[in-house]
């Protein structure tokens, strides 16, 4: 079969869908910024399962970087990106240039308050009114569908789904696990950036997010205790420079004066150019 094919105009997605939609097909749809991984495909098998058609988008969305971030350096490689497609059994990659997506400077943003503030939000300025404009666009261009998301991305998924709601798009926004390296570093297209001592280094992230879990799982309530213990964790590792480190509730990202119910600690650390986030969920 000659799967995925390759389509780079709205229209032409737009067609495409409706005659599937018109022989009954439900769609599932993974928006991404390309250089896919494991990832990535975890999220491509979730929807092939579940649906009868899939489609993936490839689009390194320039709204969503900030001044002075990695917008012209993120990894690109579509020939690769379209044979993980292909392995996976994705119908349709949607790989619009940029002038397709914005043809014009955009003037209607979409911004969710409240759970785009803290960590993400407060570290890179209008990153989550640039990826909940995307996927707004994107969820208009693919129609009703399941959407699949990562929890690599927690606050995103939170995010994303706080505008479907407010909103009501007529999309199901599907969270699936976070995907890891056999040493626990969270798979990500920014871990392309990290050299071989700083990629042996990374996975010192999810182990003290997960220390701060066990700790939490303990018996420990206060958030400061647990932020500082995964702090320490991360800042005897010379190569890592941390960002934040929290424990939030996990529905409304607020934090909480004492630790109860479902948590969620989060993470944000650089190593050199590479910036790298990573959570762990806790239920007290
Ligand atoms: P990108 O970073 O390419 O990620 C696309 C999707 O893959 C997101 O839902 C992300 O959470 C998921 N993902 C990434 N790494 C993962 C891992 N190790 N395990 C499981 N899922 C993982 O996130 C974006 O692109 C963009 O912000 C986007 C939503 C496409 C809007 O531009």
């Amino acid at each position: 079969m000659d799967r995925p094919l390759t389509v780079t105009t709205i229209g032409e997605l737009r067609d495409r869908l409706a005659e599937h939609r018109a022989a009954g097909r439900t769609v599932g749809f993974v928006p991404t910024m390309g250089y896919l991984h494991e990832g990535h495909a975890s999220l491509m098998r979730a929807a092939r399962e579940h649906d009868d058609v899939v489609v993936v988008s490839v689009f390194v969305n320039p709204l969503q970087f900030g001044e002075g971030e990695d917008l012209d350096t993120y990894p690109r490689d579509l020939e690769r990106d379209a044979r993980v497609a292909a392995a996976e059994g994705v119908d349709l990659l949607f790989v619009p240039p940029v002038e397709e997506m914005y043809p014009e400077p955009v003037l209607t943003t979409v911004s969710v308050a409240k759970v785009s503030e803290p960590m993400e939000g407060a570290a890179r300025p209008g990153h989550f009114d640039g990826v909940a404009t995307v996927v707004a666009k994107l969820f208009n261009i693919v129609g009703p569908c399941r959407a699949y998301f990562g929890a690599k991305d927690f606050q995103q998924l939170a995010v994303v789904r706080r505008m479907v709601r407010d909103l009501s798009f007529p999309v199901e926004v599907v969270g699936c696990p976070t995907v890891r390296e056999l040493d626990g570093l969270a798979m990500s297209s920014r871990n392309a950036y990290l050299t071989p001592e700083q990629r042996e280094a990374a996975p010192v992230i999810y182990r003290a997010l997960r220390a701060g879990a066990a700790a939490i799982a303990a018996g420990e309530r206060d958030p400061q205790a647990v932020r500082e213990l995964v702090a320490g964790i991360i800042e005897a590792e010379p190569l890592a420079e941390l960002d934040y480190v929290e424990v939030v509730d996990a529905d409304s990202l607020a934090t909480p004066e004492t630790l109860q119910g479902n948590l969620r600690l989060l993470a944000a650390v650089r190593f050199g150019r590479a910036r790298l986030i990573d959570n762990v969920g806790v239920t007290v």
